[in-house]
């Protein structure tokens, strides 16, 4: 078993000074590993281990560590002398506001935050606003940030959550203590993929919002079925309610227009961030400008206040840009790259589960992958909750770990590949992932045997 004396070191420094010794603290996992540096497709930790990434700090780094583009114009900026002015517009927020809005269909009016969270709780504000009501659906197993309205019902145990309900909702399960319970009772959790569910909460209670990923990949890769995302189109406009996407995993990842371009759904609101600047910390609320408007609402009453010291500060706006201007490259040649790498990465861990006799499956959204240890694909929390290994999936990923390859040592986390791996760090992962799960088998003594 590998040790990490230096990372164990300098946690024990930090924790006289930060609670637990770790900022953020989903970050706080075992085990605990301090990384010390990142390029392209690798991370490197205290002890000078190398790995191949595909944790890539949940998935900002699409075009991978410290690109050399992106850096190139962080590093103009900083020498061009721009600063945070704090007064009136750029010519930079300006230039970034053009590109998003003319690559992606769905998005015709921009504003600039710094974090997902922040873009998330915006929208659901902007939504109560532009209804003037205040109950709001979220998704079972769906992640939007850390605010009130969406710090709740993750990956709640089963025990906790009881069985299915359908139609109907879920009781608020909060997953930060602090949410003041009259806030709760706004909140109404349904499972993915259940239209019945949302109509059910429609016809209860009067909804500003449904926000939802299009694809839940805060618990690995929960697709849409066919039909739903257009039937919850139907269904906002039916009941009069704002559908907003959140698209702070799936937006650029998956092409420049999101998974929304993908689904050919309009959503009225979505929220980008991750990998719009490739690990720089930007976020952004677009839609319809119609929507988006009420920022600048000509009655003070119906004004929306959306403002931060740091949006749009230069140094997270010109990497952006970059980005952007990347994935834009020689008509998409980010985007066939990552799905080359995907399709082989698929097909590799498909061909090595039938070797090993394992009952799994491969779950696959372009560059973003998850090994799911049951028979099918999930369609929601709930099923997934009931029927993955989630034992096997957790030593495999401590198995990889010890291995080279890092893959989140959580179970159902989402894998990433990056525009800097290559399929040479595909082949060897798939060699480890082979080694780790037969390992992972043997330790739990199901037998699982090559054949
Ligand atoms: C889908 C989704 N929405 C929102 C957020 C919150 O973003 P942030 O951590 O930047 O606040 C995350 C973070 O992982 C996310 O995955």
């Amino acid at each position: 078993m590998r040790r990490y004396p230096r990372s164990a070191e300098i946690l024990e420094r930090n924790r006289h000074y930060i609670p637990g010794g770790v900022v953020s603290v989903n970050r706080a996992t075992s085990p605990e590993i301090v990384f010390v540096k990142g390029e392209g497709a690798y991370l490197w930790d205290a002890e000078g281990n190398r790995y191949i990434d595909y944790h890539f700090a949940f998935a900002p780094h699409f075009l991978g560590h410290n690109d050399p583009h992106v850096t190139e114009a962080v590093r103009r900026v900083l020498s061009d002398g721009a600063s945070l002015y704090g007064s009136g517009t750029t010519v930079l927020e300006g230039r970034l506001a053009e590109l998003i809005c003319q690559n992606v269909p769905s998005v015709e009016s921009v504003q600039f935050l710094n974090t997902g969270s922040e873009a998330s709780y915006q929208a659901i504000r902007l939504a109560r606003a532009i209804t003037g009501r205040d109950h709001v659906i979220v998704m079972q197993g769906g992640y939007n940030g850390w605010h009130n309205d969406v710090s709740c019902n993750l990956m709640t145990p089963l025990e906790q959550l009881g069985p299915r309900v359908s139609p109907g909702e879920y009781p608020y399960k909060p997953i930060s203590a602090g949410v003041p319970l009259d806030h709760q009772r706004l909140v109404h959790p349904v499972n993915f993929n259940d239209l019945g569910s949302v109509e059910h909460v429609c016809q209860k209670c009067p909804v500003a919002a449904l926000i939802t990923e299009p694809v839940l990949q805060n618990i690995g890769i929960v697709k849409p079925r066919p039909g739903y995302l257009e039937g919850l189109r139907r269904l906002a406009d039916r009941f009069g309610f704002l559908l907003i996407f959140d698209e702070v995993k799936t937006g650029f990842r998956h092409g420049l227009a999101g998974y929304a371009g993908i689904a050919g759904v309009k959503p009225d609101l979505s929220v980008y961030g991750k990998a719009v600047a490739n690990g720089y910390p930007i976020a952004v609320l677009g839609g319809k400008k119609e929507w988006m408007d009420w920022v600048v609402h000509p009655e003070a009453g119906k004004r929306v206040l959306i403002a931060g010291t740091y949006n749009a500060h230069p140094v997270p706006t010109a990497a952006a840009i970059a980005t952007i201007e990347r994935l834009l490259m020689n008509d998409g040649e980010v985007y066939r790259h990552v799905e080359a790498l995907g399709g082989l990465m698929q097909e590799g861990l498909e061909q090595l589960v039938n070797r090993l006799g394992l009952k799994a499956v491969v779950a696959r959204q372009g560059s973003a992958f998850c090994v799911y240890f049951m028979s099918h694909c999930p369609w929601d929390w709930h099923d997934l909750a009931g029927n993955h290994d989630f034992g096997l999936d957790e030593r495999m990923r401590r198995n990889l770990i010890e291995r080279g390859v890092y893959y989140f040592p959580v179970a159902t986390k989402q894998c990433s590949i990056s525009f800097a791996h290559t399929r040479e760090d595909v082949e060897v992962t798939l060699n480890h992932v082979s080694a780790a799960l037969q390992e992972a088998g043997s330790a739990r003594g199901a037998g699982v045997q090559p054949v």
